[in-house]
């Protein structure tokens, strides 16, 4: 039996998790997500002002999952971290709480990237999630498909040029005067759009690539977030186009993404897709990707949305993958504000 604490502080969400593995099954004891809603009044995240707010949070929210799985720090024989990719100063505040713990109770240390946190964060509700498969990582810093042959083995198949997929939501979310993050209120307006009034280009669809060129699989949301805001700048009407605009933009983001989750699919056989991140919450996205997957009989799996944004459960989880394998980290560990993603082939 193994009971591990996962801590992640990496952006906006102070978040601790417990999670106890007995047996090869994985249960989360305890989740705790604290949002830091002052960003708002900023329409974005100030990263001094996030450090600050984790430094208040992160022994109460700790403590608080202590408490909430009936534990207590001497029941941890593990310690797992998000230490890259993030903001720098939010993750040393985690990061530097996870070596005092590790320190004082004698117990490994663990250094999660955090996109590998969003890669298992499906399979805490559904254990039968196992590789080989593809993922969709969309979040707000990054956009990731991965072809998954085996656990802690990753090929990055095709990414962002420019904006995450998140960061694509929030910015247009902007545009459309729509508060901070802005994603969820992008996916609610379009639902009142018709497609039909801003039928924006699919980005990086049109060209003609093949699967052996990177273009095939690489996603790009510049174009369209300036074909966004020419339109926003042109109405005469803002208040009527908004919906449609909304409508528009989440169309070709979400063919743009399905294709591209088809085509890496597709290239590697594989007859799973996984997604993960925040994005995956927009229900316009998992729905498309399952009904062009499940057409070709690929089965597609979604965390819930307290699993796919960010949470500190999934970084218990990729914790306790590295745990087994005994990938400790030293208590000179460091925090990134980038990384390549662990394991690449
Ligand atoms: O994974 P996450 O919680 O944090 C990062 O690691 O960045 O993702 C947050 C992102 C934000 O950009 C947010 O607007 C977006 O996920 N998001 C959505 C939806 N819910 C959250 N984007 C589109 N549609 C949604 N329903
Ligand atoms: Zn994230």
């Amino acid at each position: 039996m193994t009971t591990i604490l996962g801590i992640e502080t990496s952006c906006d969400e102070t978040s601790a998790s417990i999670l106890i593995e007995k047996d090869g099954n994985i249960d989360i004891k305890s989740l705790v997500i604290l949002s830091q809603d002052v960003h708002r009044i900023f329409g974005g995240v100030v990263p001094e002002i996030a450090s600050r707010a984790h430094l208040k949070a992160i022994v109460p929210v700790v403590q608080q999952a202590l408490e909430d799985a009936s534990l207590t720090i001497d029941d941890l024989d593990a310690v797992a971290v998000t230490h890259a990719p993030g903001l720098i100063g939010a993750l040393l505040v985690g990061v530097n709480y996870a070596k005092g713990i590790s320190l004082a109770k004698s117990i490994p240390l663990i250094g999660v990237h955090h996109m590998e946190g969003h890669l298992f964060a499906a399979t805490l509700e559904d254990q039968n999630i196992k590789p080989p498969f593809t993922s969709l990582l969309v979040s707000g810093g990054h956009t990731l498909l991965v072809d998954v042959p085996e656990w802690g083995t990753y090929r990055i198949v095709g990414s962002t040029r420019d904006d995450a997929a998140g960061e694509a939501f929030d910015k247009v979310a902007k545009l459309l005067g729509l508060p901070y993050p802005g994603g969820r209120h992008v996916e609610t307006l379009a639902r009142a759009g018709n497609p039909q009034l801003f039928p924006f280009k699919r980005p990086m669809l049109t060209k003609k690539a093949a699967p052996t060129d990177p273009a095939y699989y690489d996603i790009s949301f510049s174009g369209l977030k300036t074909a966004v805001l020419n339109a926003v700048k042109q109405s005469d009407n803002l208040e009527r186009d908004k919906p449609h605009i909304a409508r528009g933009f989440q169309d070709a983001a979400v063919d743009a993404l399905t294709e591209k989750t088809f085509r890496a699919a597709q290239q590697y056989n594989r007859t799973h897709v996984v997604l993960g991140g925040g994005v995956a919450c927009n229900v316009t996205l998992s729905k498309a990707i399952k009904a062009r997957l499940e057409a070709v009989g690929a089965v597609v799996s979604t965390p819930t949305p307290r699993l796919a944004t960010d949470n500190a459960a999934m970084i218990a989880r990729a914790g306790l993958f590295r745990y087994q394998r005994r990938e400790f980290a030293a208590l000179d560990l460091k925090a990134y504000a980038s990384a390549p993603f662990p394991g690449q082939i």
